[in-house]
């Protein structure tokens, strides 16, 4: 996504922020830290804080603080899910896990995540820490439930559904939530926003879900999620429609064969036959739809223009 020509200087704003905020005194988690702000990414969540914001109002510093706070703790969520996915590849190039191992980037993540709170707590941000604090906790409560339900083999979609509400929505949700709430102070457009966010981060997972089912290099590992038993919403979708045998069969090659890569392309061919991607794909176009009816609900403006493009984007890129 090219940066929106009508929040480019608050984005730069932003990065600067950004910078100054993972600063730190020791030596090694400089280090770290300036390899994190060199390596960055598409920087989605920031965005949508600004648009949101300026959908509802006049950007403030308190907005530039709901930015670096959302890109905090999206950072140190993805510092940590790569411990736990043990993924080496992140953003393009090794991640903090392949580079400095488990212990530091444990240390690393629970770092973003504490000078997020502070940046929020010196200031008085009481209601931005509030409102992303619930997205943190929904966040690891998901990823656990998700890794509950791969010992299980979870095949119900509305499962499915409530763990990437869980695990990603939450924080797109609270992004646009708090970036409102900045410019507003108004609760009713903060939820309202907030439920926008949340449409749009369930179809944003849904296009994360389907990468893995591709070979395009998307700056990180894809063919991962059979792997490590996540069924997601394209064979989830299949294995509820095939006939008993074959779903025993995909079944085992599932839990028994799942490192084998010519029995999970056997899987991935089922499923691309029997229409799973185009399943989810439609579910994914469904979400975008009723993200922008809730952006109806505002007055049509460039802003509104920019933020539809901003979901367009979520659901039509390529990485
Ligand atoms: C990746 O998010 C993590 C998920 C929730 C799937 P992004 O794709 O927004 O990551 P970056 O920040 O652009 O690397
Ligand atoms: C999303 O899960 C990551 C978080 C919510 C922290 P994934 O494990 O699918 O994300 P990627 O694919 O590693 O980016
Ligand atoms: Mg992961
Ligand atoms: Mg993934």
């Amino acid at each position: 996504m090219n940066t929106p020509k009508i929040i480019s200087e608050e984005l730069s704003i932003f990065e600067k922020k950004f910078k100054e905020a993972v600063k730190s005194d020791t030596p090694l988690l400089d280090r770290i830290m300036r390899f994190i702000v060199n390596r960055k990414g598409k920087q989605l969540r920031p965005m949508f804080v600004l648009l949101s914001a300026k959908l509802c109002g006049q950007i403030n510093d308190s907005t530039y603080r709901a930015a670096s706070l959302v890109e905090l703790l999206h950072t140190a969520s993805l510092v940590h899910d790569d411990v736990v996915d043990e993924s080496l590849e992140r953003r393009g190039f090794f991640s903090t896990y392949a580079l400095w191992k488990t212990k530091i980037s444990v240390l690393v993540g629970d770092y973003l995540f504490a000078k997020g709170m502070l940046l929020s707590l010196d200031n008085d941000d009481f209601r931005i820490l509030q409102i992303l604090s619930g997205a943190v906790r929904q966040m690891s409560e998901g990823e656990l439930s998700q890794m509950e339900k791969s010992r299980s083999l979870n095949l119900d979609e509305n499962v499915y559904l409530e763990i990437i509400r869980y695990k990603t929505a939450s924080l797109l949700a609270s992004a646009c939530a708090a970036g409102a709430f900045t410019t507003s102070k108004n609760e009713f457009l903060t939820e309202k926003m907030r439920l926008f966010g949340e449409k749009v981060g369930i179809a944003f997972q849904i296009k994360d879900d389907l990468f893995d089912y591709g070979s395009e290099s998307i700056g990180k590992p894809t063919g991962n999620d059979i792997k490590e038993k996540k069924l997601t919403l394209p064979l989830i979708y299949t294995l509820n429609k095939i006939d008993k045998a074959t779903r025993k069969q995909l079944i085992y090659i599932i839990k028994n064969q799942n490192k084998d890569r010519q029995k999970v392309q056997y899987v991935i061919d089922k499923v691309i036959e029997n229409g799973g991607i185009d399943y989810a794909i439609q579910k994914m176009n469904a979400y975008r739809e009723e993200a922008f009816n809730i952006l109806l609900e505002f007055e049509d403006n460039e802003v509104r223009k920019t933020l539809e493009d901003l979901v367009r984007f979520t659901t039509d890129r390529k990485y």
